[in-house]
């Protein structure tokens, strides 16, 4: 039997406690230097206690009675949760004996956080990688990728300009030494979110208000954490799933398609690994929302104070989150208001990363306004989280609006080789729990191969 990276499994990347404590030891020590291989042990949502990472809102912030609670992901190695999916993907085609070290180069069709986990996970894992992605994303992310070793393959435009990435990286296939680890189409970025995001949103909420989840909101991008609603709706049967996109960029509510600010989601698709079946509403978020709703959390701790936030939570949550990570708090509190939630409920979202590579977003907001006083940062907290309304929620519970969300995933993925047949069996809930259910032969597998 051939060996493959030592890396973990999918059970002990969501339970920090089953990895073996002599590996547990050196991946804990392996954080005093991101480049030790020992820290692919450390890709998961729990801190050394085996607790999920997490921030509870203050109700200062939020304007509503509900809890909203954000998982953190930029604790991950790599700084994003996406060195999950980037991580499950090629520990797979490990195990599947379609890649092999040394023979195969790793391509990374992304906007960033992904190519960013690949490069990462490549350099940890002795492979040569190419991160293929659109050339006007944030300054941060190109310096990441080319600092962990992967070459750039870029393409023209922005966040929604993600197909032609996927173009180009078809391209690239024609080589034999190159495999893909296509985010957008692979089910191991599935099956990483749902277990081991869901089953850690599932008890980032134990001891917090009624310790169940109402509803689970979050912006997809290649529509893999939001796999997570999956596993929460198992636990918690009435929670309800909301899928933000960028108002500028409607795809999944009508088809739209247009540029935006909000970098990682909406990629102008509905992609293949979406389980539509489970998400019940899209929800439109403003861009400029987003980002300016960032600048207040990063530099208004002052306005934050005056709201009455402690003074210690305002500056905790300054470098919590990025722009998309904003947009679900903004989902979030539009969900609540919604769905009528009350103080014993909880809404749970994510914050994909936190505000390291997003700096230069801010210095672009600060050209681009005329002011950015206290004034102004009192005045956009004001009307971007007090004032979040319920305008732009759309119920997709329905069939016809299913449909809507098949047709646009036909649209987009017929022309990349698949078929009907195969398109025709993912509107069973069957096939993702087949899907899911491979776990334990991976987890099996990865345990004999090490
Ligand atoms: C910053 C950011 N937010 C959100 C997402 C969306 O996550 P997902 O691809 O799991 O849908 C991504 C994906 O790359 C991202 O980079």
């Amino acid at each position: 039997m051939n060996k493959i990276p030592f890396g973990p499994t999918y059970e002990e990347m969501l339970e920090r406690d089953r990895i073996d404590p002599k590996i547990k030891g050196r991946a804990l020590k392996a954080r005093e230097d991101e480049l030790d291989s020992m820290n692919l042990f450390n890709i998961t949502w729990k801190d050394e206690e085996n607790n999920v990472m997490k921030v509870v809102l203050p109700g200062e912030l939020t304007g509503i009675d509900a809890n909203i609670v954000v998982m953190l992901g930029k604790y991950f190695p790599s700084g994003s949760h996406k060195v999950g999916p980037a991580y499950s993907t090629l520990i797979e085609g490990c195990v599947d004996g379609t890649i092999l070290p040394g023979e195969h180069t790793i391509l990374g069709p992304s906007t960033g956080n992904f190519g960013i986990g690949v490069s990462y996970i490549c350099n940890l894992m002795g492979y040569d990688s190419i991160v293929i992605m659109p050339d006007n994303m944030s300054k941060e992310r190109y310096d990441r990728i080319k600092r962990y070793g992967a070459k750039l393959d870029l393409t023209p435009g922005t966040e929604s300009d993600v197909i032609l990435t996927l173009q180009r990286t078809y391209e690239l296939m024609k080589e034999p030494k190159n495999r893909s680890l296509a985010q957008f189409e692979l089910l191991p970025n599935y099956r990483f979110h749902r277990y081991v995001t869901g089953n850690s949103a599932i008890e980032a909420v134990k001891g917090i208000g009624n310790g169940r989840i109402a509803c689970f909101a979050c912006a997809p991008g290649s529509a893999g954490t939001i796999a997570a609603g999956d596993e929460i709706k198992n636990a918690f049967p009435e929670a309800k799933v909301a899928a933000l996109e960028p108002y500028e960029c409607s795809t999944l509510t009508n088809g739209g398609r247009g540029q935006h600010r909000i970098e990682g989601i909406g990629d102008k698709m509905c992609t293949l690994i979406h389980n539509v079946l489970n998400t019940d509403f899209v929800v439109l978020i403003h861009d400029d929302d987003s980002v300016k709703g960032l600048k207040v959390i990063h530099d208004g701790a002052d306005i934050l104070a005056e709201s009455g936030i402690p003074m210690e939570t305002a500056l905790y949550l300054k470098d919590k989150f990025g722009v998309s990570g904003i947009c679900n708090i903004i989902g979030s509190i539009k969900m609540a208001k919604f769905l009528r939630l009350g103080p014993g409920d909880n809404v749970v979202t994510v914050a994909t990363d936190g505000f390291d590579r997003y700096d230069s977003v801010i210095e672009d907001l600060d050209r681009r306004s005329l002011e950015t006083e206290d004034f102004v940062l009192r005045r956009w907290k004001r009307d971007i989280f007090d004032k979040a309304d319920m305008e732009d929620i759309f119920d997709f519970r329905r069939p016809e609006k299913k449909q809507h969300l098949f047709d646009q995933k036909e649209k987009d993925w017929l022309p990349f080789g698949y078929t009907k047949e195969y398109m025709d069996s993912m509107k069973h809930q069957d096939f993702w729990d087949n899907e899911y259910n491979k776990i334990k032969h991976y987890d099996e597998m990865i345990l004999k191969m090490r």
